[in-house]
């Protein structure tokens, strides 16, 4: 083992570090996420930032409260009180050992902490580095958020990376997908209904597809974008695992890595992308935006079409589609079942799945009846459950980095799944396709439509859930 390489166990963590104090991440996502641990779960244990803005702890406080006045869903007094008290604050550049010393200090007795490293990709070596010079990383857990490299290879090297410090089962990668009730409740619904799964695989299904559609555009994040395009940012990761969560074998049992283990299955049997696969288009506009360079073909809409090469799919298309500035902000997965026979009875329609997983939840089962009166002709009938109350993101960050501290890895992304991932869309990345222009409001380019050809043609999905 290497110096400083995390221990095993599952003890809680006795302190919470997030580098990156003053940033984005922290302001959207970790001060909320606080606050409502504090609320919830009784969050008790020293709270560390660390970032080099010369900033006094009091004005961490600050930017804390302002925190969660905007994203937090306002400031709750008591809660805020508590978490100023547990916040310490270290301003220290991360290439200076002084700063890591500081960190050592201010840890105090805790012998498990967790450091979440909210900071760009490129200063995870020398932050980890750091960490164990320093003596920080023993016994401690390591949390990263997307992007997990930006191909195969550099997936590889910053796996490298963080295991040149910590042990896999230390490191917790945050896909914020699998702390969404709605994509947890696929799987409940899959394995907790007995009417489902007899009828869920190659016999019974025609095809799956999955939208994420956003109304809006790159929000002033150009720079990152351009670097990244739709593939990249929501197809590798979050769509791909809604994609797992779709189609993997129930889990054997609850041992900790049995749901992980079967989402790795689904990736490793998923055939490489094909460039014929997949249409790439890009929001008429996107050029103009502030850090996104002039003549980009990186896309802003991706359509694709996978196979599971697998007993119970093969066969079945699964359909994937992102894109900004579409008319709408939805996410939503659509299973499409066989017809039945005697087509008077089911005409146009076939039975079907809706999955609403953003941002309102929604389960819908379309069936079909007999229409009332003489003819002997159906109609269909949707069932549906609707909750407009969740999906909001606080509630999956508190979710994950909750676990995290607990050492629960269930819903946070492996090595070898993160590294399977990235093989499906290797072969497919940077401009292995031309891009399409399509006018913002749109869904996107007209050729997507090929891909569908033979199944029942895209679901765009209704502006109510
Ligand atoms: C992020 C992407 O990971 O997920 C964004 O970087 C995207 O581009 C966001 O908008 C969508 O998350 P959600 O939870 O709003 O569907």
């Amino acid at each position: 083992m290497a110096q400083g390489r995390a221990a095993p166990g599952t003890d809680p963590s006795d302190a919470f570090v997030f580098f990156g104090a003053t940033g984005d991440l922290a302001y959207k996502k970790i001060f909320p996420a606080l606050q409502s641990m504090i609320l919830r779960g009784g969050l008790t244990v020293p709270v560390i930032g660390v970032a080099k803005s010369g900033w006094s702890l009091e004005q961490l406080r600050e930017r804390a409260r302002s925190s969660l006045a905007e994203h937090g869903g306002g400031v709750d007094e008591a809660a805020f009180a508590r978490l100023a008290a547990l916040l310490k604050y270290i301003d220290g550049d991360y290439a200076d050992p002084a700063t890591f010393e500081a960190l050592r200090q201010a840890l105090g007795g805790a012998r498990r902490p967790a450091h979440y490293l909210a900071i760009p990709p490129s200063l995870f070596g020398s932050v980890v580095q750091s960490l164990a010079q320093s003596g920080c990383a023993a016994g401690a857990r390591v949390v990263i958020e997307k992007p997990f490299g930006h191909d195969l290879a550099s997936a590889r090297a910053l796996n490298a990376t963080l295991h040149s410090v910590f042990a896999e089962r230390s490191i917790f990668r945050i896909d914020h997908y699998l702390g969404k009730e709605a994509v947890e409740n696929l799987l409940f619904f899959r394995f907790a209904n007995t009417f489902l799964e007899p009828i869920w695989n190659r016999h019974y299904v025609d095809s799956v597809q999955i939208t994420m559609a956003e109304a809006f555009g790159v929000q002033g994040r150009g720079k990152f974008y351009d670097e990244t395009g739709a593939i990249r940012d929501v197809v590798q990761n979050h769509l791909l695992q809604v994609v797992g969560y779709l189609a993997m074998e129930p889990p054997i049992s609850l041992y900790p890595d049995s749901v992980r283990d079967e989402q790795v299955k689904v990736f490793r049997s998923i055939p490489p992308l094909k460039p014929e696969n997949l249409v790439r288009g890009q929001f008429r506009g996107y050029t103009k935006e502030p850090g996104v360079a002039p003549g980009s073909t990186v896309e802003t809409f991706a359509a694709l079409r996978l196979e599971i090469d697998s007993w119970r799919w093969d066969g079945v298309p699964f359909f994937i589609r992102a894109g900004k500035s579409l008319p709408l902000t939805a996410t939503e997965v659509v299973v499409d079942l066989k017809r039945p026979p005697l087509s008077t009875l089911s005409p146009q329609e076939s039975n079907s799945f809706r999955f609403r997983l953003g941002p309102q939840i929604a389960i819908a089962i379309s069936a079909r009846i007999k229409k009332p009166g003489p003819e002997m002709v159906s109609m269909p009938v949707a069932l549906a459950a609707v909750d407009n109350s969740a999906g909001d993101e606080v509630g999956a960050y508190e979710r994950l980095l909750t676990d995290a501290m607990r050492g629960d890895a269930t819903l946070f992304v492996r090595e070898d799944a993160v590294e399977a991932a990235w093989a499906i869309v290797d072969p497919i990345l940077g401009d292995a396709t031309p891009v399409h222009p399509y006018d913002p409001g749109t869904w996107g380019p007209a050729e997507a439509d090929r891909l569908t050809a033979g199944c029942e043609g895209w679901r765009n999905p209704a502006k109510d859930p």
